[in-house]
């Protein structure tokens, strides 16, 4: 039997999405089951995993120059790393490209091949970096578990309900990293919030690439959520990402009426011009975008929208450009995330002409991102003197001690001398907002 102090201890690394965040966690889970401890930081563990990104050749970048570092600690004799691993979206990508040049992992696990970690770090410690283990490919039988105990970074914990994804967007990498869209059975995932609910939990963030696009047998994504909102204990559940497409009236209706599904919807538009959006391949024209938006407007009390948007995908003229700004300004989202175009290597858009200079997807980032703080400031101001029902998260990491609450629409707002507990609901009033975060009262 080994000493506790001579086993082995991991660090994992989390980028991109999510999904990253929760298969994090499930990794975690999965090596504490075979005995292997937690590392405080970096420098401390003997195997340090990154979960990567490869959504924007920058995310990628980002993970070739974190090796070379954690290399570089290593020769210096400033970690104790020995096995460095990339698991996650790049692994599936690059596969054995990542144990060539200089700075190489020594195992590369992808996004179906996380029940393999223990035997391979325990291969990768006993030959130190002699020899490469890769491991990816996609397979249709696993679907991981995070612990429920591990992940709340605030109290909502997060809970994927499938992976992969068929719709074939055509800037989008997912479809290859993650593969097909296969989904979690409706018994998995509720005994996975059960097992939330008898940890202390009350909310869930239900996710994936295309929650909106859940298909069990019979089981749409509304039928999931009318089950799941029955659930004894469970008070709020959120979820991630929604596709314009699949939000029709009878989904839209069903968040509507059922209480304990937060009134918020990430809905990625990209574009607002139809050209853009037909070579996206994304289903659906700016004005149908707008109708769904109207209707849940109308039928769901509260509701907010946040969105993510691409400038200078191939082909995106000044007038295309216009018509995004365009529906900015007509749906009025809480919060926007706004991205450059960045071809990634297989996927259809790569064979057109990637023809918007830099300077100009630059230019037309900033425009975006200045007319939606413009938009934003105007529905925040007045805010000012609303009283909200909020949801203690956590201390907000502020020299002042406040803590961060979220409403059910989810905004942010920070109350200060309120000693909270994760998870006490409070009644606040507004007194005043920074960029998208509110400062609040308890009343
Ligand atoms: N280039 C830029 N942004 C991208 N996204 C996805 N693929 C690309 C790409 N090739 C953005 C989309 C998506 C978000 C997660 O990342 O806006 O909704
Ligand atoms: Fe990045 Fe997409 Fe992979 Fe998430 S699923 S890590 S956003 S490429």
């Amino acid at each position: 039997m080994t000493e506790p102090q001579d086993v082995p201890r991991i660090w994992i690394e989390t980028y991109g999405c999510q999904m990253n965040t929760y298969d994090t966690s499930a990794m975690y889970g999965i090596l504490d089951d075979h005995g292997y401890r937690r590392a405080g930081t970096a420098e401390d563990a003997d195997v340090v995993i990154l979960n990567t990104c490869s959504v924007r050749d920058l995310a990628e970048h980002k993970i070739e120059s974190r090796i070379g570092e954690l290399r570089s600690l290593q020769r210096k004799g400033e970690s104790r790393a020995t096995v460095v691993g990339v698991a996650g979206c790049m692994a599936e990508r690059l596969a054995g490209d990542l144990t060539k040049g200089n700075n190489r992992a020594d195992l590369v696990l992808g996004v179906d091949q996380y029940e393999h970690l223990p035997t391979m770090v325990e291969k990768a410690l006993r030959n130190s970096g002699r020899q490469f283990l890769v491991s990816t490919g996609h397979r249709d039988d696993v679907h991981y578990v995070a612990p429920p105990a591990a992940y709340p970074t605030n109290n909502s914990h997060l809970v994927a309900i499938h992976k992969g994804c068929d719709y074939k967007c055509t800037y989008c990498i997912v479809p290859m990293t993650r593969g097909p869209q296969r989904e979690k059975s409706p018994e998995v995932i509720e005994q996975e919030i059960r097992a939330i609910i008898a940890g202390g939990g009350e909310e869930v963030t239900l996710l994936g690439q295309n929650v909106t696009a859940y298909r069990a047998e019979d089981l749409s994504f509304a039928g999931l959520l009318q089950r799941l909102a029955g659930l004894d204990g469970l008070r709020r559940i959120r979820f991630l990402t929604g596709h314009p497409c699949d939000m029709g009236e009878e989904l839209i209706r069903t968040i509507g009426e059922l209480n304990v599904i937060c009134p918020w919807l990430h809905v990625p538009a990209q574009s607002g011009s139809d050209r853009v959006l037909k070579r996206m391949k994304r289903h659906y024209t700016s004005s149908e975008y707008l109708r769904m938006v109207e209707s849940a407007r109308r039928l769901i009390p509260d509701v907010t929208f946040s969105g993510d948007f691409i400038v200078g995908f191939p082909g995106e003229t000044d007038e295309d450009f216009r018509l995004t700004l365009e529906l900015v300004r007509s749906v009025g989202y809480d919060q926007t995330f706004n991205f450059k175009y960045s071809e990634r290597p297989g996927t259809p858009a790569a064979r057109l002409e990637d023809d918007v200079p830099l300077q100009l997807k630059k230019s037309r980032l900033e425009e975006l991102l200045s007319l939606q703080d413009d938009i934003w400031s105007r529905t925040a101001e007045g805010q000012t003197g609303a009283i909200w029902d909020i949801t203690l998260e956590e201390p907000a990491r502020r020299p002042d001690g406040a803590w961060r609450g979220r409403t059910p629409n989810n905004r942010k707002v920070l109350l200060k001398n309120c000693e909270g507990h994760v998870g006490q609901n409070l009644r606040v009033e507004i007194t005043g907002h920074e960029a998208t975060t509110f400062m609040g009262e308890a009343i």
